[in-house]
């Protein structure tokens, strides 16, 4: 192995990644992080990688959409796997501006796949990073499997759907090594707090409303960011070429249950004896346009045929994140400063 090249690796899932490759004893190769640092691109997630790295990690700060900036990385370093997880990947803000999503996540994604094409002699993978949103929403049975045809709800999930489209097409008119890999909800550490599970730790914590969208009856199916992370390098490794595989950890969860347990847990573990039961903030606010009633992975495929399991429950999961934005006081007040700030202030408090 020599240079692997992970798009979007200061984002939240993509610098969880980075630091799971290089505890991973069969990684020696060089890692190459390019990444545009927007909104959500955050150079505190990988913090100290200059002493864990040793000299393993490059970054690069750069725009997928900007071909002859990409073309450049490619020229000079011997990449020869690409994981690309770089995407505009907020639903509401897709909803409010859909014009970067087009870009980045089609756009950028088509940029990369011609730089493989042209380097295809010395490339021995592609592995696209996807969503389990591609498939649309549920009703009260059944799950995705990676038979699901593709019904995206929101400019967010058309614009991967339409990424997923490309990296096929690719493999099978030029005939690149791909793999694609379809996942449901994340969280853990240093996601950033516009998505649901950190936005209500922190908003909790300064005991702010909690905003449920519509009922709070819609569910999703959490999985904790480590066991995504081991799941790609799985596939990565031992995949076959021109698959999809579905990632997800069986735990569905409505809205509302995430939240509560999530103001439970806080009320344990710092407790304000002055201050009410936590779930008092909850507060119902209007509903997201197109709302995916219910998300539910089937990955069946993944653990038969490559033997990859989930090792945290979402008990376990979501203990280990709140103890982590409560010991990382830091890297929550530098975000607090960013434009994030601004959005949610639009969001939220007009
Ligand atoms: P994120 O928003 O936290 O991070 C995205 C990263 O991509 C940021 O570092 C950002 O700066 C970078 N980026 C954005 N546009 C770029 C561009 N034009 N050029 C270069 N870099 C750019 O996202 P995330 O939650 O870490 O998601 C990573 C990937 O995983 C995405 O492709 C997303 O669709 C997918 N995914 C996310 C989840 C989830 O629950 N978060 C679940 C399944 C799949
Ligand atoms: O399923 C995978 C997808 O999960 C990823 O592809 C996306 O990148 C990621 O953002 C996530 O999408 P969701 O829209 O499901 O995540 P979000 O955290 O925004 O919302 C989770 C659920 O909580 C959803 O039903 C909307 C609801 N919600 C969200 C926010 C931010 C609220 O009720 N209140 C909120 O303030």
């Amino acid at each position: 192995m020599r240079d692997i090249l992970v798009t979007g690796g200061c984002g939240f899932i993509g610098a969880n990644f980075i630091w799971h490759l290089l505890s991973e004893p069969d990684f020696a190769g060089r890692i190459i992080n390019v990444d545009k640092l927007t909104y959500a691109g955050n150079p505190d997630n990988l913090a100290g990688i200059d002493e864990k790295s040793l000299g393993r990690h490059i970054f690069i700060k750069a725009d997928i959409c900007d071909a002859k900036a990409m073309a450049r990385i490619f020229e000079e370093f011997d990449i020869d796997i690409i994981c690309h997880f770089a995407a505009e990947s907020h639903v509401d803000r897709s909803i409010e501006s859909p014009g970067a999503f087009i870009q980045t996540n089609i756009v950028g994604t088509f940029n990369l796949l011609e730089l493989a094409r042209l380097h295809k002699n010395r490339l021995t993978l592609f592995h696209h990073v996807s969503t389990d949103e591609v498939y649309g929403s549920l009703g009260d049975d059944g799950s995705f499997t990676e038979e699901t045809p593709y019904r995206p709800n929101s400019p967010y999930s058309a614009s991967k759907a339409s990424s997923d489209h490309l990296v096929r097409s690719y493999a099978k008119t030029y005939d690149l090594p791909v793999t694609i890999s379809n996942c449901s909800n994340n969280y853990g550490p240093y996601q950033f707090p516009e998505k649901l599970i950190p936005l209500m730790i922190l908003n909790a914590l300064e005991k702010k409303p909690l905003p449920v969208y519509g009922t709070g009856l819609n569910i999703r199916d959490w999985l904790y960011v480590n066991d995504h992370c081991s799941a790609i390098w799985t596939i990565m490794k031992k995949g076959t070429r021109g698959e999809t595989y579905n990632i997800g950890g069986r735990c569905e969860m409505q809205n509302i249950e995430v939240v509560k347990t999530i103001c439970d847990l806080l009320d344990e573990m710092v407790p304000e004896p002055d201050f009410g039961p936590r779930r008092d903030l909850i507060t119902f606010v209007t509903d997201r346009p197109g709302h995916d009633l219910r998300y539910a992975i089937d990955s069946s495929k993944l653990q038969n045929e490559l033997g990859w399991v989930p090792t945290e429950s979402f008990n376990t999961g979501i203990k280990k994140t709140i103890q982590w934005y409560l010991d990382n006081k830091k890297w929550v007040e530098r975000i607090k400063t960013g434009e994030y700030m601004a959005w949610m202030k639009r969001q939220y408090e007009s």
